[in-house]
């Protein structure tokens, strides 16, 4: 359920966190305008404004229980499906609300796809994990659905399973390349946002530095948003910062402005690794 409980149209109001500019503006993907978030009587976001830009990598930060990955959900609605939450405020994406009653969910998702910290995969084949979300979205025909998967693949760099590995259970594969399979499969349906909590949270620095390649490579055709505890991955990968604290958005902005001139005092005890 969602209540509206301001003017979506209004100005940017003194709780907007834009960008840095450090160049020409960018187009937002996402407007995120006073969001407040409940799940029962408890406020977990609370009444944050971001704007996400387009073709970049944004990377979510701060203490754990923050608020990160509600954030994320809610980007997606996969929220939906779980805990009912009640939300408050706006997200745009593309200039048109997600929460208005009549958005396709499902076609949101493929729009939006989501990879999560822990690698999960269905108890099929290789190919049948890559082509679930096709086959979900109506795709019946063969030879559609092996040019989706391998371009899947290749993008993620892991050409190297179409040689014998299509038909392999992919449960059977090890926890980085399953990682790295979930990823393909998100990117299979063709999403023009990812999002990624702590996708490489629970993985080896060899598999980290292959998720971390690719999530800087997509940013040249899609909006790539993560969470991250690893503050030198938020400055490897990401040029556009935001930390949470408490539910709070703290402060957002380019991420080389943030590491060497945040605003706020508690940012730089944060990225200096200082408490507040
Ligand atoms: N399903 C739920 N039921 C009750 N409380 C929840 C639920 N999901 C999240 N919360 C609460 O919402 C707050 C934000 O949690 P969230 O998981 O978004 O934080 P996070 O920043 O992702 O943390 P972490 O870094 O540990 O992943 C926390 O206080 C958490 O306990
Ligand atoms: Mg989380």
């Amino acid at each position: 359920m969602v209540s509206q409980a301001h003017d979506p149209n209004a100005s940017s109001g003194p709780q907007r966190i834009a960008a840095e500019a450090t160049g020409p503006a960018l187009p937002a993907k996402f407007e995120v305008t006073q969001l407040s978030c409940f799940i029962g009587a408890r406020r977990v976001l609370r009444d944050l404004s971001l704007s996400i830009p387009a073709r970049r990598v944004t990377a979510l930060i701060g203490a754990s229980g923050g608020g990160k990955s509600t954030f994320l959900r809610v980007l997606n609605r996969t929220h939906d499906a779980a805990e009912p939450l009640r939300l408050t405020g706006t997200v745009t994406l593309d200039g048109e609300d997600i929460h208005r009653p009549d958005v396709d969910v499902q076609r949101l998702r493929r729009r939006v796809a989501m990879v999560f910290s822990q690698p999960y995969t269905f108890d099929t084949t290789v190919f049948e994990n890559l082509v679930y979300g096709l086959r979900a979205a109506g795709v019946r025909d063969r030879a559609t659905l092996e040019d989706r998967a391998e371009t899947a693949l290749r993008r993620c760099d892991l050409g190297a399973l179409l040689d014998d590995k299509l038909g392999a259970a992919a449960r059977s594969l090890p926890l980085g390349l399953q990682q790295r399979l979930s990823i393909a499969r998100a990117l299979a349906v063709g999403p023009e946002v990812l999002l990624l909590d702590d996708p490489t949270g629970s993985l080896d620095p060899a598999t980290t530095g292959a998720i971390e390649a690719l999530m800087s490579a997509l940013r040249a055709q899609l909006t790539v948003v993560f969470v991250t505890h690893s503050l030198q991955q938020a400055a490897r990968v990401s040029q556009h910062l935001a930390y949470f604290d408490e539910g709070a958005l703290i402060e957002a902005g380019d991420t080389r402005v943030l590491f060497t001139r945040p605003k706020e005092r508690q940012t730089l005890l944060y990225l200096t690794g200082r408490s507040a």
